[in-house]
């Protein structure tokens, strides 16, 4: 499983990525339309919306290009994105990537999902560049990810084929493993 996961990682670092620098400045005054949801500081506000402080800009800004370009879908999202420019996608990017995640995890980390583990953390906070953290997220947002990767619904090379190997149980486990980590995100 491990040596599956490193050579996805593999993969997935030889690929393009296309990030812009963002000014953040910029971006923390963009983010009065993200804060009923996202707060001003990326954390949740709503349940079905993640946490989104501290996550890689290039993760970030790839996000927003999914959901202007209809590549992923969310009634919310597809909505807030239509209308950002490139400029302001790197802007926002780099406001919320500025702030610093701060997992605390209660459990015995060697109990972490070790296929998930190697890019993400025992505790949910990522070890590879462009990998999102997925500590402190509710189980329902993770749940709804996993399935979406599973059916194809959200594309991504790397984690198509990690969900397609995961059953419903599984799922549940790995989601109710990660919400149960307390995140702090930390403003610059
Ligand atoms: C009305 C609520 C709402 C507003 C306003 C909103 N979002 Fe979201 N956002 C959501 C929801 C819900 C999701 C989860 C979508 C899904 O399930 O795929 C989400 C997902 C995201 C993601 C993907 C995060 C991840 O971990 O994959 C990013 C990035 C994001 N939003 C950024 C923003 C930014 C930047 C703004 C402001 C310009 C914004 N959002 C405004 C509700 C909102
Ligand atoms: C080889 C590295 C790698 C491994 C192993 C891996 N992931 Fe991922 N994961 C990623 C990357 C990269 C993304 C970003 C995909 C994208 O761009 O949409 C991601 C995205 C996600 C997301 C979406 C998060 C969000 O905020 O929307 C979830 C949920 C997730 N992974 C869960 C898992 C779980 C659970 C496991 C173990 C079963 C796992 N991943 C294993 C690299 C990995």
């Amino acid at each position: 499983m491990k040596l599956f996961a490193l050579a996805l990682g593999g993969v997935f670092l030889a690929g393009p990525l296309a990030a812009q620098a963002g000014d953040p400045e910029a971006g923390r005054a963009l983010a009065g339309q993200c804060r009923t949801c996202h707060g001003l500081d990326g954390v949740a506000q709503i349940p079905v919306a993640p946490n989104i402080g501290g996550e890689p800009a290039p993760y970030l800004a790839r996000q927003l290009e999914a959901f202007r370009s209809g590549a992923r879908v969310n009634e919310m999202m597809s909505v807030v994105a239509a209308s950002l420019s490139d400029a302001q996608i790197a802007d926002l990017a780099a406001w919320y990537a500025s702030h610093r995640p701060v997992a605390s995890l209660s459990a015995d980390p060697s109990d972490a999902p070790e296929l998930c583990s190697a890019c993400h953390g025992a505790d949910g906070i990522s070890v590879i560049e462009d990998a999102p953290n997925l500590a402190g997220e509710n189980s329902i947002y993770t749940e709804t990810q996993l399935k979406a990767f599973r059916s194809g619904r959200r594309e991504s090379e790397v984690m198509g084929p990690i969900a397609a190997e995961l059953s419903d149980a599984d799922i549940r486990a790995v989601s109710d493993w990660y919400a149960a980590t307390t995140l702090e995100i930390v403003s610059p």
